[in-house]
């Protein structure tokens, strides 16, 4: 397996292109199901998952052709409605063909997620959800069966703002008969993202991006041509990058309005970010101060930025304290991050983080996605060299990661293990 080696302490200068959003193009490629034809999508980012959904959109039946950045999708030959557990087990959202499939074929085969390194992430809401517009749920040997003679518009209320289980049930819903109403719905710029998509198909969706979205069935959608928005996740790590080894870093193809809970604290921490026609500017100026965050769903601080900023604090100038209150398990990080000498103490899902240390450089092994980020950023600023393991992880959500940092002057590369 390939390792990432790192000879931390180097300034980072220059320019990076923002990726298309991995959150984003994921239930878009799967919402092609909804209908027959051939789809395209530009600005998708090059990555494992994105691979993965592509196979498994061919294992349904649907023609796939990827070149650099774009995907075309014929789902004409759509015929079979089972996501295999092979597929599932490599990607939990997979799990966003349930309701398109169901919506098209009223009939839908997937294998349950399994547990994750962040958390037990059940899928119970939008299986509940399904259930109220109609489908019988079983599940059994780790598949959930799911289906309907018809689908029929239904209110559904999220106990929490599920990102997935608001596009799954979206999916769900637009080919139902009737009026659905998603109260509690999450409210990410990749639930926008899906809603214009559908809308554009022929779908009647309303509100998305507001906790209360209304969608209207309609009898037929069409495929429809679509660019990919940008990652707000990959942006916040390079401006993190910027801030943290004290460079100047200009990120094109972002969008600032999806990054303002990031753009709030980094400005609270004393980075300067600025906003122009060209992008957005990051610049570290000195040790930041230090801030205390807590992960909240969308429009809150994103929990898949909590890894990457706890390395920022623990190079701040103080005490500071993160909560993290959407997963129950992710400070994973902390122990490897301890290994580089950050002084983090854990209580409960509280880090409390005493700022200042010199980070040192180790060698260390990635656990999930964001994890491997915030990684990657310790060893960037570290002193001496930094060798992460596992970093399959990274390449499920990280476009070219050693290339964009190498360009903005990191020493890093990426070396096949023994
Ligand atoms: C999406 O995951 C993202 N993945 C995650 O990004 C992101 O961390 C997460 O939203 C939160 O923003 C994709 O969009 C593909 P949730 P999702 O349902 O939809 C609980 C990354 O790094 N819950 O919003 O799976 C759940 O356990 C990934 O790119 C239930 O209890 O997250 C969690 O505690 C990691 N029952 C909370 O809700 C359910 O039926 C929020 O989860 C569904 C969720």
């Amino acid at each position: 397996m390939d390792e990432i080696l790192i000879k931390g302490g180097v300034p980072l200068n220059g320019e990076v292109k923002i990726s298309g959003a991995k959150n984003a193009a994921l239930p878009m490629l799967a919402a092609t199901l909804l209908a027959g034809g051939a789809f395209t999508f530009e600005n998708v980012p090059a990555l494992k998952d994105i691979e993965t959904i592509g196979h498994l959109l061919a294992d349904l039946g649907a023609d796939v052709c990827s070149e650099p950045g774009t995907i075309r999708i014929d789902t004409s030959g759509v015929n079979r409605h089972e996501a295999p557990y092979d597929l599932v087990r490599k990607m939990r959202a997979s799990v966003l063909v349930l309701g398109p499939l169901l919506a098209r074929l009223k009939r839908a085969r997937v294998s349950l997620p399994g547990g994750c390194a962040i958390g037990a992430r059940p899928i119970n809401m939008h299986l509940e959800g399904l259930s109220r517009l109609g489908a019988e749920i079983k599940l059994e040997h780790g598949y959930v069966e799911a289906s309907a003679d018809k689908l029929v518009g239904a209110e559904i209320f999220f106990d929490i703002p599920t990102v997935t289980g608001t596009e799954n049930l979206m999916t769900a819903a637009v080919l139902a008969e009737g009026t659905t109403v998603l109260r509690n719905a999450a409210r990410e710029p990749e639930i926008v993202a899906l809603a214009d998509m559908l809308n554009r198909m022929g779908a009647d969706v309303r509100d998305a991006g507001s906790p209360v979205i209304t969608i209207q069935g309609v009898n037929a959608l069409k495929p429809v041509s679509s660019r990919i928005i940008p990652d707000r996740i990959e942006a916040g790590t390079y401006m993190i990058a910027a801030a943290l080894t004290g460079g100047s870093i200009l990120l094109t193809d972002a969008e600032p309005d999806h990054l303002k809970p990031v753009i709030h604290k980094l400005r609270e921490a004393g980075v300067s970010v600025s906003i122009n026609d060209r992008g957005i500017e990051v610049r570290g100026n000195g040790p930041v101060k230090s801030v205390d965050i807590k992960t909240l769903p969308y429009p809150g601080f994103p929990t898949d930025m909590q890894a990457q900023f706890m390395v920022l604090m623990s190079v701040s100038s103080g005490l500071s304290i993160i909560s993290e209150t959407v997963f129950e398990n992710r400070f994973i990080h902390v122990s490897e991050l301890r290994r580089m000498g950050a002084d983090i103490t854990i209580s409960g899902n509280h880090a409390m983080i005493k700022g200042a240390a010199r980070l040192s450089g180790a060698p260390v092994m990635a656990t999930d996605l964001r994890a491997s980020a915030s990684l990657v950023l310790a060893g960037l600023v570290a002193d001496g060299t930094t060798r992460i393991s596992r970093i399959y992880h990274l390449d499920r959500g990280y476009e070219s990661m050693e290339e964009k940092f190498s360009r903005l002057g990191a020493c890093i590369e990426r070396v096949a293990a023994g």
